[in-house]
C-alpha cells in the first residue's frame, strides 16, 4: 500500500518582516498628513463619516464636503433625526450615492440598536450597512485605537507589490493572502497613524504607475522593487470572454436632418437617443432587402430610400458583451411622415438639441456630418 503524501498548502504563509510597522511610522511622523479636519476633534462619529466619504473619493474632494457635514450634522443623533433627502443634498456632488443612504441608515440603526453609541468592535461595525472590513478596521484604528487591519485598494497595492502576492486581489484566495500580511504587520501601538500612514503611503508614494519608490520607506523590503517586477503587482482582473452581439442602426435621413428613437427606461442606453434598430443579418448584396422592413417599421406608407449606404461595422463594448454595429444609411427626398410619436424625433446634427444620445449614434453622426466638437450635444453616454 502506497503512502500518501500530506497535501502541502499552496504557499507557505509570508513570513512577517520584523521592522515594517516601524518604517511605515517613521515616515508617518515626516511625512504623513496631520492635519485633514476629520483627525482633528477625533470622534468614532467623525471617523466613520469620513471613511465612508474617502471611499472611491480623493482627500481634496472630500475635505469642504465633510466640513459642511459637520456643521449640518455634528451628532450622529442629527444624523439620524435628518431626512434621507437631507443627507443626499448634502452629497450632491460626491457620487455614489448609496453611500450616503447607507450613512443614514446606520445613524438610525446605531440611534436603534447600540443606545446611540457608535460600536467599537468589528462584528457590529460591521453590521451597518455600507461598511466592510477594510472600513471597519479604519474606524477602530484612527477613532478606538484598536489594532484592527485596513486592506484598501491602496494598501492591496503596496503589500501586494512589498510581498511580491501575484493574482488578482478580487479572487478570493489572494485576498485571505493579503489579509494575513496586513494583520500580520498592524501594531498594537500607534495604530491610528499606522492606518492612515498605509493608506497614504499607497495614495501618495505607492501609486498605481510611477511610484516613488526613492521616497519610499518600504524600498528595502519590497520584493517588486528588488527583482524590478514592480508592474506585475497587483495581478489584473481576468479579462473575461464577452458574447458579440450584431446589430444594425438605420439612419434615416432628411432635409439635413436624421431620425432618432427614445430607448425605453431598462436596459442599454435607458431613456438616451438612438437610432432604429433592425438585426437581420447583415451583407452588402441584401441591401435592397432593407427598404420594405423600414418602411413597415415607421410608417406603411414609407417610400424606398433614394439611396442607402452601408457604413463598415465597428464595436461598442459593454461591461457583458460586446455589440458590433453597422450604420445602414437611408436618404429620403421625400418622405411622408407626419405626427411623429413622441418617442420619435427629428434631429438636426448641425444644430443639436440638448438630448442624450447613445455614444456610438454620436460616433455615427460624427462621421457621418463631420460635426465639430462643440457641436455635439453634451450628454452622451
Ligand atoms: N481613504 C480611505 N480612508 C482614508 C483616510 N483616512 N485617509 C486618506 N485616504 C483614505
Ligand atoms: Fe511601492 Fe516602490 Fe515602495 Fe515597493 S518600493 S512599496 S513598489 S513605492
Amino acid at each position: 500500500m502506497s503512502i500518501k503524501p500530506k497535501q502541502l498548502p499552496q504557499f507557505s504563509t509570508d513570513a512577517k518582516l520584523p521592522h515594517f510597522s516601524k518604517h511605515v511610522l517613521n515616515w508617518f511622523d515626516k511625512n504623513g498628513r496631520k492635519h485633514l479636519p476629520w483627525q482633528h476633534n477625533i470622534s468614532p462619529y467623525r471617523v466613520w463619516v469620513s471613511e465612508i466619504m474617502l471611499q472611491q473619493t480623493q482627500v481634496a474632494t472630500v475635505i469642504p464636503y465633510f466640513e459642511k457635514f459637520m456643521q449640518s450634522f455634528p451628532t450622529l443623533k442629527s444624523l439620524a433625526c435628518a431626512t434621507e433627502d437631507e443627507v443626499l443634498h448634502h452629497w450632491s456632488g460626491l457620487g455614489y450615492y448609496s453611500r450616503a443612504r447607507n450613512l443614514h441608515k446606520s445613524a438610525n440603526r446605531v440611534m436603534n440598536d447600540f443606545s446611540g453609541e457608535f460600536p467599537d468592535n468589528l462584528e457590529n461595525i460591521m453590521s451597518l450597512p455600507g461598511i466592510g472590513q477594510s472600513t471597519a478596521g479604519a474606524i477602530l484604528s484612527i477613532a478606538y485605537q484598536q489594532p484592527a487591519a485596513i486592506l484598501d485598494g491602496n494598501v492591496k497595492r503596496v503589500l501586494a507589490r512589498v510581498f511580491a502576492v501575484s493574482g488578482w486581489p478580487g479572487k478570493s484566495d489572494v485576498l485571505k493572502r493579503l489579509w494575513a500580511i496586513a494583520e500580520a504587520h498592524t501594531p498594537t501601538q500607534q495604530v491610528n497613524n499606522y492606518s492612515q500612514a498605509m493608506m497614504d503611503l499607497g495614495a501618495t508614494v505607492c501609486t498605481r504607475s510611477k511610484p516613488n519608490c526613492a521616497q519610499c520607506p518600504l524600498q528595502t523590503n519590497c520584493q517588486a522593487f528588488t527583482n524590478n517586477t514592480i508592474s506585475n503587482f497587483p495581478g489584473k482582473k481576468p479579462k473575461k470572454v464577452l458574447p458579440i452581439k450584431k446589430t444594425c442602426m438605420l439612419v434615416i435621413c432628411h432635409n439635413e436632418k436624421v431620425l432618432l428613437q427614445q430607448r425605453p427606461t431598462t436596459g442599454i442606453w435607458p431613456g438616451l437617443w438612438s437610432f432604429i434598430e433592425i438585426d437581420a443579418p447583415l451583407a452588402k448584396q441584401s441591401l435592397e432587402c432593407y427598404a420594405p422592413l423600414i418602411s413597415t417599421l415607421i410608417s406603411t406608407k414609407l417610400a424606398a430610400a433614394d439611396s442607402l449606404e452601408l457604413q463598415a461595422q465597428f464595436r461598442h463594448t459593454f461591461s457583458h458583451y460586446h455589440l458590433d454595429i453597422q450604420a445602414l444609411v437611408l436618404n429620403y427626398q421625400h418622405l411622408p411622415i407626419e405626427n411623429l410619436p413622441t418617442s420619435l424625433r427629428w434631429y438636426d446634427p448641425q444644430n443639436p438639441s440638448a438630448i442624450g444620445i447613445a455614444a456610438p449614434v454620436s460616433k455615427i453622426l460624427k462621421k457621418l456630418f463631420k460635426q465639430s466638437s462643440q457641436q455635439q450635444p453634451e450628454l452622451t453616454v
